[in-house]
């Protein structure tokens, strides 16, 4: 099966060198063909080029694309796809003055969340589960990253890592599945964290390992939650099972977890919204991808990670969604990019290199997915009729994609 994308007013993100991650200057640069053509035969991206170029080529069928922007899908790095229920309760004590610390000391937060997914059924989860999947599909997302941690026990854990499982095998997008057993302590081990970390090291891990429910693992390293010493202990914990790990880490404070993420060659370090000098020192000269989640600073109000310093300072830097019902309900990759140049003062360029290439980076999928580069998976987004690619942030709110092929099909 052919597919000729023609007339193409803009083909964007087209990376010929092989390259995994886009980094500092380099960002604001996003190379593209004006006026051109893409064919993509079952699953594969196979040729690009001006439509000068294009010789007679047989399609079994021809998208015309006048007058549209052709891009990658979006590759969202960092979500909690997998949850039970809402938190809208929440969201207006907030408006009415709590913060989210005091939420979570009244037993709100994501306690709140476990309590509601122990509850359900792993059916029902899946159901809750995949029609989030669908829509965050249609709005462009074509390939995802989703963690467990709103289990909390051994067995609600597991659960939440099948249903990743199967919405992997039964959706054309790549998943990768993260255990985040370190997300919060449960109460009953409120005064004895250790015993905790000890379920989690000795229990839940060898059995999702065995189980190969996992691609990563990821732990709230934070003030009041998991401190890095434990961090540490479960970054070396997942490391004899091959497990590289993907950390939330200065959210809230700066407790001198990058540095202990990078000495253990995490792919990740997500949130930063609170950055010290000393953190980008450390960042450099690693292979540790820094992730920004600027919708997250936008629904709960905590200031933004600063993401200009960090492309300044010659790092690569991805943007993700962090969709989840506490801090983010919302896995719309398009209202992430307007945000991130609205609200981070990043350039069109940098923030479509960091949702699409440096995402797929950031989930060991560079490979295959984030850019438009022959042999990749053909994961296509074809917008509406708009002025320039600018327009995708500018115009925030609207949605501007026409069309989303995924691994060669159009959904
Ligand atoms: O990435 N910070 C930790 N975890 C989530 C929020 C969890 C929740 O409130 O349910 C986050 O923001
Ligand atoms: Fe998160």
């Amino acid at each position: 099966m052919k597919t000729l994308f023609t007339n193409i007013k803009e083909l964007i993100q087209i990376r010929e060198n092989g390259e995994e991650k886009i980094s500092g200057a380099d960002m604001k640069i996003l190379p593209s063909i004006k006026n051109a053509f893409l064919l993509v035969e079952d699953e594969v991206i196979v040729d690009y080029g001006a439509m000068a170029d294009l010789g007679i080529l047989e399609a079994d069928h021809v998208e015309d694309c006048t007058g549209k922007i052709v891009l990658p899908a979006w590759c969202d790095s960092h979500t909690h796809l997998v949850y039970a229920g809402n938190r809208e309760q929440e969201f207006v004590d907030r408006i009415n003055g709590l913060s989210y610390e005091e939420i979570a000391n009244r037993g709100g937060g994501i306690l709140n969340s476990a309590k509601k997914l122990q509850e359900t059924s792993e059916e029902d989860l899946y159901q809750q589960s995949k029609e989030r999947l669908e829509a965050v599909m249609q709005m462009g997302t074509g390939a995802i990253e989703i963690k467990s941690g709103y289990g909390l026990t051994t067995e609600a854990e597991l659960k939440m890592l099948r249903v990743i499982k199967r919405l992997n095998e039964e959706f054309p997008l790549p998943i990768k599945a993260t255990f985040l057993g370190a997300h919060a302590f449960p109460p009953e081990y409120k005064e004895d964290q250790e015993a905790y970390i000890d379920v989690i090291i000795n229990e839940m891990l060898p059995k999702v390992a065995s189980e190969g429910l996992a691609d990563f693992v990821d732990a709230f390293c934070e003030t009041g939650y998991f401190s890095v010493a434990q961090t540490e202990g479960i970054m070396e914990a997942a490391q004899k099972y091959g497990l590289p790990s993907k950390i939330h880490v200065n959210q809230f404070t700066v407790i001198d977890g990058i540095e202990a993420c990078v000495k253990h060659n995490a792919l990740s370090v997500d949130h930063l919204e609170v950055l010290e000098d000393k953190d980008i020192e450390v960042l450099k000269n690693s292979s540790t991808m820094p992730v920004a989640l600027p919708t997250c600073s936008y629904f709960i109000s905590i200031p933004y990670t600063p993401t200009r310093k960090l492309m300044d300072a010659g790092l690569p830097l991805a943007l993700a969604t962090d969709y989840n019902p506490g801090t983010t309900p919302s896995g719309n990759m398009n209202f992430v990019v307007a945000t991130a140049c609205i609200k981070m003062k990043m350039t069109p360029e940098e923030a479509i290199n960091a949702a699409t290439l440096n995402g797929a980076y950031a989930m060991d999928l560079a490979k295959d997915y984030g850019s438009i580069t022959k042999g990749k998976k053909a994961n296509i987004l074809v917008t509406k009729e708009i002025p320039s690619y600018y327009y995708l942030p500018y115009a925030f709110g609207d949605h501007l994609l026409e069309k989303v092929m995924i691994h060669g099909t159009f959904i």
